[in-house]
């Protein structure tokens, strides 16, 4: 086999077909100028199949069955996993300052909440530090389901191991209590401590297919960093489908840069990138 540097370019007959069967699966959709990008990230996942160039890798996924677990690989090939503890904190203000103080319901059930699209696991673990703090001043139960299409940064998740320098955001108090800092030769690394990750299921869900089979209706939903790679029809239908996820009162919080501009859907907007399911 050709070494890896000897790999043939992509073709944009090849490209195109990849980024087809990307939309098609996952929504995410690429324009003409990321074939670079597919190239970069597919080739040494092909090479390692013992495969010389994208053409061939192309033919063999035609052949596939649409459960081959090679689907899944090349999915996770091609996501855009970025993400951080407390990222666009006003969210983490607005859930702590106007909705907690309004849970107290003692004895009640608990607080459903889903991070979709949760990518390595910051996002739900953020949440879950900074509810165990306010569970001490509020009284009121939670739980959080986080998903991902990419199995491989929901492996990175459940395992709830971080570079240290990824703490830059965390508040120190949430550090102190909820993390565990690796010393000596793995000084470098901190650890979620399990009465944090105790609160957090993770399970794989590709938001391009509705309707989403939850086990229970969600109270806050963030599906934040995600729309911006979908087109307007497949936002169209992830919003009505975590519509349909969601319970009466529900909270929708959504990316900075995301909008529902345009977009037909039943959300009561509440400020910029917060939304709102009407109680009945
Ligand atoms: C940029 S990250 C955002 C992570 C986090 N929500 C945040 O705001 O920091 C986007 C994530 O969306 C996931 N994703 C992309 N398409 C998806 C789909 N169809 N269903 C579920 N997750 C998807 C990617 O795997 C990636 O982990």
């Amino acid at each position: 086999m050709a070494a890896i540097e000897n790999f043939d370019s992509i073709k944009f007959d090849d490209f195109d077909f990849l980024r087809n069967q990307l939309k098609e699966i996952a929504g995410i959709q690429l324009s003409d100028n990321k074939i670079d990008l597919v190239a970069g990230r597919l080739r040494r996942h092909i090479y390692g199949l013992g495969m010389s160039s994208f053409s061939q890798y192309v033919s063999y996924l035609t052949r596939l069955h649409a459960n081959h677990d090679e689907w899944m690989y090349f999915i996770n090939c091609l996501t855009t996993n970025k993400t951080d503890f407390f990222r666009e904190i006003e969210h983490f203000n607005y859930l702590s300052q106007k909705i907690v103080p309004l849970w107290q319901k003692p004895g009640g059930l608990p607080v459903r909440i889903w991070s979709a699209a949760c990518s390595s696991g910051e996002e739900p673990y953020s949440l879950a530090m900074l509810l165990l703090e306010l569970k001490k001043s509020f009284d009121f139960e939670f739980l959080i389901q986080a998903t991902d299409i990419d199995t491989k940064v929901l492996s990175i998740a459940a395992n709830g191991v971080y570079k240290r320098s990824c703490l830059t955001n965390v508040p120190m108090h949430l550090y102190q209590n909820h993390i565990t800092a690796g010393t000596g030769a793995i000084h470098d690394w901190i650890k979620i401590k399990r009465e944090v990750k105790r609160w957090v299921t993770f399970k794989r869900c590709n938001l391009a297919q509705t309707p989403y089979l939850t086990p229970y209706s969600f109270d806050i939903i963030f599906c934040r960093n995600v729309l911006i790679y979908f087109s307007r029809n497949t936002i169209e239908k992830v919003i009505n489908g975590l519509y349909q996820a969601a319970s009466s009162g529900a909270y929708l919080f959504i990316g900075h840069t995301e909008s529902l501009q345009q977009i037909k859907h039943p959300w009561h907007y509440v400020k910029p990138s917060i939304y709102r399911k009407l109680e009945k």
